[in-house]
């Protein structure tokens, strides 16, 4: 008995690990995922834009790089997307002062149009769009498209983007009982919740056992502390 649940609370804890994680990735404008459509500049390193009107700078900007995109009344559109999988999405850019378009995002039945109405030249890593509380196992597609403001006066409007958040993983550990680890998927659902709830009341003990088990096969390093 007492050989037996050792082993399985650590089984339990990498179950809620990889259940439970809420991982933030960054997604630079250089990613495949990324697709601009019309009239856009790609600026990076060792390609600025000589002739781009818009000069950021670039130390401030997500791995040196971003697209920058324009617009002016009768021109062709210019678009873009963004493709990813997770429950939440965060699309960032440099707002600029006066010379920007109105840009109007859609995703699914979500539509938003970022505006800035700033007196700042610059200001880096502003939200430009942001969605929540989508199907985390399912692949989304934000689209934009820009539009001239007309109150500007200004006749070529640019837009510049950065990057991306995707926010994946499950906040709910306890009713997600989806797993990817092998060992799991050969118990059935009833004995997972039940045991769940067992490893719960003696989470502080289950925690101990699978550390020190881990630290003793490899560096041990709690007992280096006798030392001193
Ligand atoms: C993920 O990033 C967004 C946007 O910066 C932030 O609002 C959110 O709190 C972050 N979530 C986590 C789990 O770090």
């Amino acid at each position: 008995m007492f050989q037996w649940l050792p082993h399985s609370f650590i089984l339990l804890l990498v179950v809620s690990f990889s259940n439970g994680a809420i991982t933030n990735t960054t997604i630079d404008d250089s990613s495949g995922s990324f697709k601009f459509v019309g009239s856009w500049n790609t600026i990076t390193p060792t390609s600025p834009c000589e002739i781009c009107s818009s000069k950021p700078d670039a130390s401030k900007i997500h791995g040196g790089t971003w697209h920058d995109g324009n617009i002016r009344t009768g021109a062709s559109p210019t678009t873009g997307s963004f493709t990813f999988q997770g429950s939440a999405v965060y699309i960032f850019g440099i707002d600029q002062a006066i010379s920007q378009p109105d840009i109007a995002f859609t995703l699914g039945s979500t539509q938003a149009v970022h505006h800035y109405p700033g007196t700042e030249q610059f200001v880096y890593s502003a939200l430009f769009f942001q969605a929540t509380g989508l199907a985390a196992d399912q692949t989304h597609t934000v689209n934009w498209v820009f539009n001239v403001d007309g109150s500007t006066g200004v006749p070529v409007q640019a837009a510049l983007f950065d990057y991306a958040i995707v926010t994946s993983g499950q906040e709910d550990v306890q009713t997600t009982t989806t797993s990817r680890s092998p060992e799991t998927l050969s118990k059935t659902p009833r004995q997972s919740s039940a045991s769940a709830s067992v490893s719960a009341k003696s989470a502080s003990s289950a925690n101990q056992e699978s550390t020190s088990s881990r630290s003793s096969a490899t560096s041990a390093p709690e007992s280096q502390s006798s030392t001193s």
